[in-house]
């Protein structure tokens, strides 16, 4: 059993188990991408012609293959550093840089002065920028990020709002910044608010989106409102979609009583984490103290999510797919921290054992991008699937 609701579709990776098998059989770890999910969660996000300009926020994965299928529906890229700035201009040589945001935290002066080089959209989250680096951003035009004061999204760490939080300027000092911003020859052209990842309340946006809707209603030369990223996806068997329909509601409401702005999101998790999965091998099955084991060849090092946010990703064994007999395990990686756990308490096939090929779902979001060499283990290696 993939799905315990009728409302969820039968992942990609259903149909193509003996293609994963081959690929992992290759070697372990492995991500694999399949494009036709990425292409449809991009579109179904666009349709309906509320949005007005997609930026794909490509910390969540940035393969090359990802970024140019994305751009050919029509996204764009939001970036936090100038590699990853570097990376789309290397990856899209054509892409026109107005389809480029960099939107960073606490990042050196010296980024700043290379993205305005650039032509990118830039977004300014300080008061102390501004009195600090006058002459970086005198004359130029920029876009805004706002804390609107709490942030939201499926764990502590990923909220991105509020006094606990370091991103975005509070919206009492919004008008300070703009005299400020004023008096230095510098337009804020663009409003900007992301508070958090993971997000399922399809009201946040509408309400983001009404905040920053009526400031921009009140200030001269503001077009574009970007609401951010957080959609999420539904990591556990038991959750529904992402009611986009309601989201696309609440939306057009605003964006009605607003029109004179172009509406802008900045998604990373939602058109990706489908598309992945996790290829490893099971390297021992141990038994302590009434606890039976799956180990892995790789873990945390491969997927940081679970020992990171306690984030819950799907576990099938591929190669004994099928096996009515199942017992319960916890799931390990090689790695030596108590943390390195995968998931807990899963429902296994019970003659699981050496070489097995096991797939970890939903792992094409923060997976990759979060992997590391901890104990001097390789980074897993990336394959895409398309039609
Ligand atoms: N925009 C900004 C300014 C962001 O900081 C982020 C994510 C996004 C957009 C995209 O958010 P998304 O649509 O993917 O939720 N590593 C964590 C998630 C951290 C998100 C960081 N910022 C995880 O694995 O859950």
């Amino acid at each position: 059993v993939v799905h315990g609701r009728p409302d969820r579709a039968t992942p990609w990776w259903v149909a193509h188990r003996d293609e994963l098998l081959a690929k992992a059989a290759a070697s372990t770890p492995r991500y694999v991408y399949h494009l036709p999910t990425v292409r449809e969660r991009a579109r179904s996000l666009l349709a309906g012609g509320i949005v007005d300009r997609g930026f794909y926020a490509l910390k969540a994965n940035a393969h090359p293959a990802i970024l140019r299928a994305l751009e050919a529906v029509g996204f764009g890229f939001e970036c936090v550093s100038v590699a990853e700035v570097e990376h789309v201009r290397r990856t899209l040589p054509a892409l026109d840089p107005s389809r480029i945001l960099f939107t960073p935290s606490f990042a050196p002066r010296r980024e700043y002065e290379a993205a305005f080089e650039a032509g990118v959209n830039v977004t300014l989250d300080n008061l102390e920028m501004l009195h600090r680096w006058p002459d970086v951003v005198r004359g130029r035009e920029a876009w805004l990020r706002l804390d609107l004061g709490h942030g939201d999204g499926h764990h502590e760490k990923v909220k991105t709002g509020g006094a606990e939080a370091k991103f975005g300027l509070p919206i009492a000092r919004f008008d300070a910044f703009m005299a400020e911003a004023r008096a230095l020859g510098l337009r804020i052209t663009g409003l900007h608010a992301h508070l958090g990842s993971g997000i399922d309340d399809p009201a946040h946006w509408r309400e983001v989106y009404g905040t920053l809707a009526a400031l921009a209603d009140s200030s001269e030369g503001i077009d574009t409102i970007d609401i951010g990223g957080g959609f999420p996806v539904p990591y556990t068997p038991d959750v529904r979609p992402f009611d986009l329909d309601a989201w696309r509601e609440g939306v057009r409401a605003i964006k009605s009583a607003y029109p004179r702005c172009r509406l802008a999101i900045e998604p990373g998790r939602y058109l990706v984490a489908e598309a992945g999965a996790l290829l490893l091998q099971v390297t021992q099955v141990v038994e302590k103290d009434g606890v039976r084991r799956i180990g892995l060849d790789a873990g945390m090092n491969a997927l940081l999510r679970p020992a990171m946010y306690e984030a819950y990703h799907g576990i099938h064994n591929l190669t004994r797919d099928g096996d009515p007999s199942l017992d319960t395990f916890d799931v390990v990686g090689p790695i030596c921290e108590s943390g390195d756990v995968l998931g807990r308490h899963r429902r296994l096939p019970s003659a699981t054992g050496e070489g097995d090929l096991v797939l970890i779902a939903d792992a094409g979001a923060y997976g990759m991008a979060m992997a590391n060499t901890y104990n001097l283990r390789p980074l897993p290696a990336e394959d895409i699937l398309d039609d």
